[in-house]
């Protein structure tokens, strides 16, 4: 049941920090599976849905960069046409909460007949879990709201953990045990998300922005307004506005920049500063003690300074994910049961 919550939404928002904890302990059933593939693998592909696609996104960056082997992120509904490429020697990896999707699954069995797959998902004896030849648990327990989250943060712990044991970066593995101190952090000051909120209620456009690990989280914080609060959302990668989009971009158009610490900090200030100076609302999602951050936005949340940009896509996407709860809230509408969604969408 809810346990006290207005709704499962935020009541799952609110678990992340457990879920989290839960799906580090499958480090040494992870550490198995790494052992089987290490040196057996030279390509990984990525194959999901909706919020599980932007984890995958995630971990293109991860594994591009700390293992350094080559991969790529596919929609599931568009695998097929990349079948033909597939050998041996690639690891497919599928990402899905429900372990049902219909797109996934049919993928699944495609890449069944000439690669290596491994599962990651989080309902138990799911179909997922019984093809493929590998399977990572994640731990975040039911997720009865439509709007994909704790269990989203879980898949990203088992993708870092997959990729920074792949790659042997122990720092890495060290710095994910903080994780859920950072999300409790976050979640103490969600009412400044509440009341920053007010401000969409009437909003018809949005975008969120961001780079390098942080452009997964724009699309996700996109995905999710959308998804519940039926506010036209676009995620973009922040040096790609001036490529088209920065046309729609005027007086009061609401702008989420994802701007954690880190290597790419600068550009994504430039970013900001180019749809400031058309008059867009700004709302900065970044770290504590970022002057120049707070001074050019008209709104900002700010994060423990310790979390960069590496770890940022577990971090900063909370913000999100309580931004979306609460317009849709306010818009008086139920985050639980959005319109024309389904928990597990079955039809391919
Ligand atoms: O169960 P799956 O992870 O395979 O589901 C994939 C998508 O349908 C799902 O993530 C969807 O985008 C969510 N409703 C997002 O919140």
């Amino acid at each position: 049941e809810k346990g006290g919550y207005d709704h499962f939404m935020i009541k799952e928002i609110n678990e992340q920090s457990t879920a989290i904890k839960n799906t580090l302990n499958e480090k040494d059933k992870v550490k198995e599976i790494v052992d089987e593939v290490k040196g057996t693998i030279n390509r990984v592909v990525f194959v999901a849905c909706g919020t599980s696609y932007h984890a995958s996104l995630t971990g293109k960056y991860l594994i591009e960069s700390l293992v350094g082997i080559p991969t790529e992120v596919l929609l599931a509904s568009e695998f097929k046409y990349s079948a033909k490429a597939l050998n041996d020697k690639t690891l497919v990896i599928f990402i899905s909460q429900s372990g049902e999707t219909a797109d996934t699954l049919k993928a699944l069995d495609v890449a069944n007949e000439t690669s290596k797959t491994l599962a990651i998902v989080n309902v138990r004896g799911s179909s997922a879990t019984r093809r493929a030849d590998y399977v990572i648990q994640t731990q975040a327990g039911p997720e009865i709201g439509v709007a994909a989250t704790k269990t989203y943060v879980s898949q990203l712990v088992a993708i870092y953990l997959f990729s920074a044991l792949l790659g042997e970066d122990h720092e890495l593995l060290k710095r994910l045990e903080k994780v859920p101190d950072y999300i409790e952090e976050v979640l103490q000051k969600r009412d400044e998300i509440k009341e920053i909120s007010k401000k969409y209620k009437r909003d018809k456009d949005a975008f969120f922005i961001g780079r390098g690990f942080s452009y997964p989280i724009a699309l996700e914080g996109a995905l999710k307004l959308k998804e519940i609060s039926y506010i036209h959302a676009e995620g973009y990668a922040a040096g790609e506005l001036k490529h088209g989009p920065i046309a729609l971009i005027d007086r009061n158009i609401p702008v989420v920049v994802v701007i954690p610490p880190g290597q790419d900090h600068k550009k994504i200030m430039s970013n900001l500063q180019e749809v400031k100076a058309r008059g867009a609302d700004v709302l900065g999602i970044g770290a504590v003690g970022d002057e120049d951050l707070i001074s050019e936005s008209d709104d900002t949340f700010l994060i423990n300074c310790d979390v960069d940009d590496i770890i940022a896509p577990l971090v900063y996407i909370v913000p999100l994910q309580l931004l979306s709860y609460h317009v849709s809230v306010i818009r008086e509408l139920d985050p639980d049961k959005p319109k024309n969604l389904a928990k597990c969408v079955t039809v391919e």
